[in-house]
């Protein structure tokens, strides 16, 4: 006997609960002679402890057998066998004497036409030896040469119990498994919907960023795809420069909103045409300080914030607004004073025609009227850029606009 439930248990040590508790209720059944069964595990705790019922067979009726719980208390048979401990012996499940706690609960019989008689119910011993479930055996099938009604005996629970500490493990493990198994399931699902909410918060912020720099385009100068191209060289000017992941990562969408200060310089000096007065060149000059202000709200904006603040600045303290000098300026900011400006050389304004990327090189390199590259740039970043402009001259083809005139 004991032999034979090892077999069973440990030919395949994993199986699921109800598969190891359908073998369980039939080996028990067949060692017995039953017609039917019900294989309980005890669920929940303190009052809320029940009884669930994992596997029920019944050779008689046909119809696939419902599942139920039974709550654990001393008025039902299974109840009482989970409560005390006690194994039941049964010979009428109708012939209950009086002074029995429980009784016997007929709904079953009526509702499907079954007569239970004789029934056996012991409970499954856990570790410790606490009860973990409750067997519950139903008519005794008759045994040629045994007198009068078929009923079960003290020695079928004798010969149960020898080996009732193993199968209870055995369910007890399998019952631990898979409650460990649906947490890790629940425990999937929400680290997955968590993770969908965190990349819908991310799109999220990708577009109001975006909508912010389209927002700050109110003068005519830079407009198109100016923005995303300042994005994409500074990528690649910080890569080059060999900064981290992160800093690559969050200047690519920063860069674009080194203007957004000028939505709120005053109107009529964003827009005028020909030279500004020294009041206006004053506040079109605040225009990073503003752009720093309105960005600053956010932790998530913190390099955008420094870019916008320092994107005048000049590597010799020329700059505005703060007249930073060399590495006093934000990394981040050189890396867009030297995407920008080259953006500004390739783009036809006003002013000026669109230039070659040949040109562009060499103005920023070597200077012009306008611009002294040794007073504005961070030399290092200055010698990436000399080195690998090819590149620079693939993003403003890729993301070049529709209308743009070459010169
Ligand atoms: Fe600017
Ligand atoms: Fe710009």
């Amino acid at each position: 006997m004991v032999v034979q439930f090892m077999e069973f248990i440990e030919s395949a040590p994993n199986q699921s609960l109800r598969a190891l508790s359908d073998r369980v209720l039939r080996k028990c059944r067949e060692v017995t002679g039953a017609e039917a069964g019900t294989v309980f595990m005890l669920r929940g705790q303190g009052r809320g402890r029940q009884l669930e019922a994992v596997s029920a067979q019944n050779d008689v009726i046909r119809a696939k057998p419902a599942l139920f719980t039974v709550p654990v208390n001393q008025t039902s048979i299974v109840g009482y066998v989970a409560a005390t401990g006690e194994t039941l012996l049964l010979d009428d499940a109708y012939e209950i004497p009086e002074e029995r706690p429980y009784r016997f609960n007929p709904a079953f019989d009526q509702r499907t036409g079954f007569r239970t008689r004789s029934i056996m119910a012991f409970a499954l011993k856990g570790a410790r030896g606490r009860p973990i479930g409750v067997v519950q055996l139903i008519n005794r099938r008759p045994v040629p040469g045994e007198a009068g009604p078929p009923v079960f005996q003290p020695n079928h629970e004798q010969m149960i119990a020898p080996v009732n500490h193993i199968v209870g493990r055995a369910l007890e493990r399998a019952a631990t498994l898979e409650r460990l198994t649906e947490r890790n399931r629940a425990l999937t699902r929400e680290r997955r919907r968590v993770a969908e909410l965190q990349a819908e918060t991310e799109r999220a912020f990708m577009v109001s960023v975006n909508l912010l720099a389209r927002a700050a385009e109110v003068h005519d100068e830079e407009t198109g795809n100016h923005i995303l191209r300042v994005n994409e060289y500074s990528y690649a000017l910080a890569g080059w420069a060999g900064c981290s992941r992160a800093f690559c990562k969050e200047i690519r969408f920063s860069a674009a909103l080194h203007d957004v200060g000028k939505m709120s310089v005053d109107q009529a000096v964003l827009h005028k045409k020909g030279r500004l007065d020294e009041r206006e060149l004053a506040e079109m000059q605040r225009h990073p300080i503003y752009g720093h202000d309105i960005l600053i709200a956010s932790d998530r904006l913190k390099m955008a914030a420094d870019i916008a603040l320092c994107h005048h600045e000049q590597w010799a303290g020329t700059g505005y607004p703060q007249g930073l000098k060399g590495e006093e300026i934000p990394l981040a900011a050189r890396i867009v004073a030297i995407a920008d400006c080259y953006d500004a050389l390739r783009s036809a304004r006003p002013y000026k025609p669109s230039f070659s990327h040949e040109k562009a090189v060499d103005i920023l390199l070597n200077g012009d009227d306008r611009l002294d590259p040794k007073v504005h740039f961070d030399p290092r970043l200055l010698s990436l850029f000399a080195s690998r402009h090819a590149e620079f001259d693939a993003i403003w083809v890729a993301l070049k606009d529709q209308e743009k005139v070459e010169a």
